[in-house]
């Protein structure tokens, strides 16, 4: 018997969308490696500011960026950036990270710098036995993986979005960090051609996946 193909599945959407507990929920499911690229890029910026270097001062970002020492940690189902060998913590979900990464995630140096090591995570799941990946961001199924096997791009209604992410007590601004997600000129938040677009907003949580898990399990027993 043949054996089942490595499959990438590519869940974009804006903030609080649902992309994360969808994702590690089929990670779960289908012993997929989780990606959260949001966490990446709240990663660099928590470093960024940490070294006082402003979006502004593209001088300063540039040269920070030449300095990053980028590594991967899977921690059970899901890959942890390592920056300069220390693993991010909670300070990636500060308010201040939150006002701050849609600027820093704005500038091409930044995404550039993550492309790579982005796509790289297929390579980390192979070696670590993972059947593929589930990656969630903004621009999966645009540009970093736009012949992925599955690409989903969720969307809710804002207050619903509101809603959630006050539910998880945290504050954050998200109608600003869409606008400036979806308005920047390099990879924009934006529904990508042929995905399969879902909204969530009157959707439960398992609704939401088993619109998702149900083509990749047929993919996976074909
Ligand atoms: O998914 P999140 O809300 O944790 O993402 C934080 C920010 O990172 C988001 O406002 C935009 C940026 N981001 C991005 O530009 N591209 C991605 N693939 C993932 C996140």
């Amino acid at each position: 018997m043949a054996s089942s193909p490595f499959i990438i599945v590519a869940i974009d959407g804006g903030a609080a969308s649902g992309k994360s507990s969808s994702s590690r929920t089929l990670s779960e499911r289908f012993n997929l490696l989780h990606v959260d690229t949001g966490s990446f890029y709240r990663a660099i910026t928590a470093e960024l500011l940490r070294r006082g270097v402003k979006a502004a001062d593209l001088a300063g970002v540039r040269a920070a960026l030449a300095d990053l020492r980028l590594g991967t940690l899977v921690e059970g189902r899901s890959a942890r950036m390592q920056l300069g060998g220390r693993i991010a913590g909670d300070e990636i979900r500060s308010g201040e990270v939150n006002d701050h990464v849609s600027h820093f995630a704005a500038i091409p140096e930044v995404r550039t710098a993550l492309l790579a090591y982005q796509r790289g995570q297929a390579d980390v799941a192979r070696e670590r036995g993972f059947r593929g990946l589930v990656m969630e961001g903004r621009d999966i199924g645009s540009v970093i993986f736009p012949d992925a096997t599955f690409r989903f791009f969720l969307h809710a209604d804002p207050g619903e979005r509101a809603r959630r992410r006050a539910n998880e007590g945290q504050q954050d601004s998200i109608a600003e960090r869409d606008r400036i997600d979806s308005s920047r000129k390099t990879a924009p938040l934006a529904c990508p051609p042929g995905a399969v677009s879902i909204d969530s907003t009157h959707l439960t949580l398992a609704e939401v996946v088993e619109q998702m898990a149900r083509p990749i399990a047929e993919r996976l027993t074909t």
